[in-house]
C-alpha cells in the first residue's frame, strides 16, 4: 500500500521521533520498528529507505526484518485482530476445522481483512495456552476452550 503525501510526511515525523529516542540505544532497528507499528498501524515502505539510511543499513536488512517478524504489518489491520493459535496441540483439539469456518464465514484467507476492514484473522503458533486449546487472541485478549459459535461471536461474524 502506498501512502498519500501527507501519511508520508506523518510517517517520516513518526520515524524522526523514533530514531531521536532511540539514539544511544544499540540495536535499536526492532524499538523503532515497534514505534512505527505502534503510530501508524504498519510498518509503511516509505519509511524504509530512510530508516535503513539512519542505521547505516541497507533497505534490505530493514526488510529482511520486518517481513520476517508477523507482527510488523505491511498493511494496516482490521478493526478486530483474531491470532488464531494453529500449533500442533490446538490442532489436536479441532483447531484447524474452527480456522476454516471462520475463515470461510469472514471470507477472507489467512493473514487477510475483510473489505469493510472490521476483521483481521493471523495465524500464531503457540500461546501457551495449549492445555486449554483451541485457543486466540482476539484484541490481545486470551481466549480458550473455543468453540465455533464462541469464535465467530468473538470475531463478530456470527
Ligand atoms: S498449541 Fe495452541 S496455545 Fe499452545
Amino acid at each position: 500500500m502506498t501512502l498519500t503525501d501527507a501519511s508520508t510526511d506523518s510517517a517520516l515525523e513518526v520515524l524522526a521521533a523514533s530514531l531521536v529516542t532511540h539514539a544511544d540505544r544499540e540495536g535499536p532497528l526492532l524499538p523503532i520498528l515497534h514505534d512505527i507499528q505502534a503510530a501508524l498501524g504498519q510498518i509503511p515502505s516509505e519509511v524504509l529507505k530512510p530508516l535503513a539510511a539512519a542505521l547505516q543499513m541497507t533497505e534490505a536488512e530493514v526488510w529482511g526484518v520486518v517481513s520476517f517478524y508477523h507482527d510488523f504489518r505491511q498493511e494496516p489491520a482490521g478493526e478486530r485482530v483474531v491470532k488464531l493459535c494453529r500449533a500442533e496441540a490446538c490442532q489436536a483439539r479441532g483447531s484447524e476445522e474452527l480456522a476454516e469456518d471462520l475463515l470461510r464465514k469472514a471470507g477472507i484467507s489467512w493473514g487477510g481483512t475483510t473489505a469493510d476492514g472490521r476483521l483481521t484473522i493471523d495465524p500464531v503458533y503457540c500461546l501457551g495456552l495449549c492445555a486449554c486449546g483451541p485457543a486466540a487472541q482476539v484484541d490481545g485478549r486470551p481466549v480458550a476452550r473455543l468453540t465455533p459459535s464462541t469464535l465467530q461471536k468473538l470475531a463478530g461474524v456470527a
